[in-house]
């Protein structure tokens, strides 16, 4: 997305617009309060500065959420899809995540994404928002063990799907 959209939230205006370098120190500060492997800097610098689609929610000027997603011959993956903490089950995620679903991916043949098995909180979320579940990935995250440097925990991802397009009967 390159223009400005506005989102009403609860009698509150929220602003959409892309997610640019200039928001990366607040960025990375939510990053780092709401994932186990947080996305780093130049993880954002990358997405920011190639081709994928970022977008930010701006609640009084404040970063409030993000998401960032490819996009490869009409099919999308959200790549990372986040709320700040203080907005967390407030509705928010749900809001901007429909908005983004409805108004920026509307022209997609077909969204997916994956889920960390734990992660019930986001399945919920895009559940609601209507995705569907349509398989597994075995052992998908790998998180360096806290405990022993050589070992690693391993977590199954979920995958979700939701196609935009009728397909003909
Ligand atoms: C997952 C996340 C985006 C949800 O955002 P949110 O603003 O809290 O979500 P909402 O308040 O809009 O909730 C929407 C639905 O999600 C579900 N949900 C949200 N938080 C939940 C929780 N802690 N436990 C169970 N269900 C939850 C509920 O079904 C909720 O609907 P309901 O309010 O009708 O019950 C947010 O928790 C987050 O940013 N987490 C860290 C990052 C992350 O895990 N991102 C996803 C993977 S990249």
């Amino acid at each position: 997305m390159d223009q400005i959209e506005v989102l009403r939230w609860r009698g509150l205006v929220a602003r959409i617009e892309p997610l640019t370098l200039a928001h990366l120190d607040e960025v990375l500060v939510i990053e780092r309060e709401s994932h186990k492997t947080p996305w780093t800097e130049k993880n954002f610098r990358d997405s920011i500065m190639g081709n994928h689609g970022c977008i930010a929610l701006l609640l009084n000027d404040s970063i409030s959420a993000y998401a960032i997603y490819s996009e490869v011959a009409g099919e999308i993956e959200l790549l990372l899809f986040v709320v700040a903490r203080r907005y967390w089950r407030s509705g928010l995620g749900y809001a901007f995540l429909s908005h983004v679903v409805e108004n920026v991916f509307s022209n997609a043949e077909s969204v997916f994404l994956e889920v960390r098995e734990s992660n019930i909180a986001a399945q919920k979320l895009y559940e609601k928002v209507g995705f569907n579940q349509v398989g597994m990935r075995k052992n998908y995250y790998r998180l360096a063990s806290a405990k022993e440097q050589d070992t690693f925990d391993l977590e199954d991802a979920i995958l979700y799907a939701m196609e935009m397009v009728e397909k003909p009967s």
